[in-house]
């Protein structure tokens, strides 16, 4: 059984899927590489395909951690954990037994905040479970419930310092 159809979010809003700005990636796919290319940020709701809503939660964090620019095709567009203090962006995973809540001490407000967090499994490097946040939150969180045994890697991304990602960890 997949990870992902077991575990179950316990608390949070759950946001319609909205794209702006930078989660607008990915809808210029190439065909040789199978890599997504992303156009400069303010063109980056130029070019969605007629037809085509914005992808799934999962779908945008995976991009976000793999996107390419135009023309650096294998070089992804944010380079985890580069910009901005660590100790306001590195994940900050606790666990009581299999409840696991993922934090930040980074502020939310509408000018810099947390716009996704998600959690990939160590074993099969798929997101198994992500959220999207409003900056009307009182702090970046998700919370949830995980099998025993499965390893884990948190990340999350800033509107003003992209991509971090933090260590992996095992669920008792
Ligand atoms: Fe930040």
């Amino acid at each position: 059984m997949k990870v992902v159809a077991i575990i179950t979010l316990i608390l949070g809003s759950s946001h319609a899927f909205s794209i702006d700005r930078r989660e607008a990636l990915g809808f210029a796919a190439t065909g040789v590489f199978s890599a997504y290319v992303v156009p400069p940020v303010e063109t980056a709701n130029a070019i969605r395909l007629p037809g085509q809503g914005p992808p799934p939660l999962f779908k945008v964090c995976e991009l976000l951690e793999t996107a390419n620019d135009i023309g650096k095709i294998g070089i992804p567009k944010f380079k985890p954990n580069s910009i901005g203090s660590p100790e306001k962006h590195i994940p900050i995973i606790e666990l009581d037994g299999q409840t696991v809540s993922m934090s930040a001490n980074h502020v939310m407000t509408p000018e810099h905040y947390i716009q996704y967090m998600w959690l990939k499994d160590a074993k099969t490097n798929e997101v198994v479970l992500a959220k999207e946040l409003a900056p009307s939150e009182n702090a970046p969180l998700l919370k949830a419930r995980v099998p025993s045994g499965v390893t884990l890697r948190p990340y999350l991304f800033c509107n003003l310092h992209q991509l971090w990602k933090g260590d992996e960890f095992t669920v008792a």
